[in-house]
């Protein structure tokens, strides 16, 4: 077998692409054999939760590609572009382990070539819950992912519902566009207490890591108060936030109960429902969400 300058040549090592052409030729074998290529798209820091993404792309394509890009087009003037987590060795070490294919790393200039205008809008899903305080913030998504998803051109692409409306904007755009790309929902991965695992977890403090599992635990209370028979929204927002307020200090951005798909906000329980909230605790802004079944429910 052939050596290359990194070592042994091995058939089965990940390959890590940074530009499109590389990216292009390493999937080109499987594209010809015509085998499904699954796509995870990540802004890196990696833990449980992308893992479980990388997991079950990897059940369900013959080739994994996980990108790994900080885009800066998602964050705001005063958010955490530049502290945001790069802690890109064990990231793609982590990728190796879970017999990734393809670990696509681009630069901002392989994302944004000088002359790229294009913004990717879904003005209506994008304007509640994380969208109203987070101006442009979903433009900088959809722009990201449409343009990962051209150079990538999977058949599958796997997101967390731990970004519900995220993964709502994703599933129009798609759509919308007939970009051709399966959207592949993956259920929320929580730490032991219930928080759900997140990079921006890594921002907490001994203390405000044990208040930080208050946003779940009050959330799974509205749950059982919506079983024994509460529906008024009101009432359950306002249960929501007194115990989140109660574990400690904390700053709410929203607590909303909305629409499943359309995200709008609701005044009664029905239909498919979603509590949805993001709180900051410390420097931390946290964001979280479970769907509301109510016995009753339509469809
Ligand atoms: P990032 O925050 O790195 O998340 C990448 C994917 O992992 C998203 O689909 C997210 O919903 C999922 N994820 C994060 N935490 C999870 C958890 N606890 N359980 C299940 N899935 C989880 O989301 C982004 O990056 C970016 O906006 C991106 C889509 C990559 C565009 O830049």
């Amino acid at each position: 077998m052939p050596d290359t300058a990194d070592g042994p040549y091995d058939p089965f090592a990940m390959i890590r692409a940074t530009t499109g052409p590389e990216l292009h030729a390493a999937l080109q074998g499987v594209r010809d054999a015509g085998g499904a290529i699954g796509f995870v798209p990540t802004m890196g820091a990696l833990h449980h939760g992308h893992a479980s993404l990388i997991e079950t792309a990897r059940r369900q394509c013959e080739a994994v590609v996980v990108s790994i890009f900080v885009n800066p087009r998602q964050f705001g003037p005063g958010e955490d572009f530049t502290n945001y987590p790069r802690p890109i060795e064990a990231d793609l070490a982590l990728c190796s382990d879970l017999d990734v294919d393809v670990a696509f790393v681009p630069t901002v200039e392989v994302m944004y070539p000088a002359g790229s205008e294009t913004v990717v809008r879904v003005p209506e899903l994008s304007r509640h819950l994380c969208g109203a305080a987070r101006q442009g913030h979903f433009d900088g998504v959809a722009t990201v992912v449409a343009r990962l998803f051209g150079l990538v051109r999977p058949h599958r692409a796997y997101f967390g519902e731990k970004d519900h409306q995220q993964l709502k904007i994703i599933e129009r755009m798609t759509g919308d566009l007939a970009i051709g790309v399966d959207i592949v929902p993956c259920p929320t991965v929580r730490e032991s207490d219930g928080l759900a695992v997140s990079s921006r977890n890594a921002y907490l403090g001994n203390s405000e890591r044990k208040q930080a599992a208050s946003l779940h635990s009050a959330m799974m209370s509205a749950l059982t108060a919506v079983r024994s028979g509460e529906r008024s929204v009101t009432l359950l927002v306002d249960m929501i936030r007194r115990e989140i307020t109660a574990a400690g200090p904390c700053d709410i951005d929203y607590i909303s109960i909305v629409d499943s798909e359309t995200l709008a906000d609701i005044d009664t329980i029905g239909g498919h429902a979603r509590i949805c909230l993001a709180v900051r605790i410390g420097s931390a802004r946290l964001i979280d969400n479970v769907a509301v079944d109510a016995p009753d429910a339509s469809g």
